[in-house]
């Protein structure tokens, strides 16, 4: 027995749509435009596609495929408000593998990581002990699309990033992993403390598929370039840097 259509409610339904739709687009668009935190009213929630992207992370068998993976990838909804998906630079399978928060403006334009001012401090300061993204190490960060105004990524749109952070650590297998900065420090390690009191110490990080790697936070060049005062914090994360990497290879 065929249900029967109410034409004038579809009718109606089908009138409203466009409108709805358009409110919401300007509703996203309004909150990019203030740097807030956008909350998405869709059918899937954060789990729903925290869940697809460790689908779509798990059948990535190389970064490259895994950085076609993220392009393509549409939960996070920071990806409206963003130029480009910026993935990774450097060696894939280096062994050191540096963390960041996420793109900035040149990063958005050039749709790659740490290619601002912060980034030609970072490559500064990995060049002071011998690592450079042409030959020995890779780049990338726990979320792929520029925030609106600059502002820190939040929570949920961390969250939808990891399952591919945990793919690219799996696939890349570095033998040391540097987290640059509080954000991606405190989220990889979910710790309650800040960048000062993690900094200068090494912890592990494990992978849901099982891969367990050294990690050392340190100070983010964006924060050494506001306060160059801390310099020889950094030289001091540098030198750990450089001995922990000198025993593990
Ligand atoms: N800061 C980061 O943490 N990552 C980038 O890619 C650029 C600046």
């Amino acid at each position: 027995m065929g249900v029967a259509v109410d034409e004038p409610l579809v009718d109606a339904l089908l009138a409203v749509a466009p409108a709805v739709a358009e409110a919401e687009s300007r509703e996203i668009q309004g909150a990019q435009a203030e740097g807030a935190p956008i909350r998405r009213r869709g059918v899937k929630t954060v789990a729903d596609w925290t869940r697809e992207a460790h689908s779509l992370a798990a059948k990535a068998d190389s970064i490259e495929a895994l950085a076609e993976a993220i392009s393509g990838f549409t939960g996070s909804p920071l990806k409206v408000g963003a130029e480009k998906t910026v993935v990774y630079d450097g060696v894939p399978g280096a062994s050191l593998m540096v963390i960041g928060e996420g793109p900035g403006a040149d990063e958005d334009r050039q749709g790659k990581p740490f290619v601002g001012r912060a980034g030609q401090l970072l490559d500064k300061m990995l060049a002071a002990i011998g690592r450079t993204r042409t030959e020995n190490t890779l780049i990338s960060n726990v979320n792929y699309w520029r925030p609106p105004s600059n502002r820190n990524p939040e929570t949920d749109e961390l969250a939808v990033c990891r399952p591919f952070v945990d793919r690219m650590i799996e696939l890349s297998r570095p033998k040391l992993i540097v987290a640059a900065g509080g954000i991606p420090a405190v989220s990889l390690l979910q710790s309650r403390d800040g960048i000062m009191k993690l900094r200068g110490n090494e912890y592990t990080y494990s992978t849901p598929g099982g891969y367990s790697v050294p990690l050392i936070p340190m100070l983010h060049p964006a924060y050494l370039l506001r306060r160059p005062q801390d310099k020889s914090r950094a030289w001091r994360d540098l030198q750990l840097i450089e001995k922990r990497l000198s025993e593990l290879s």
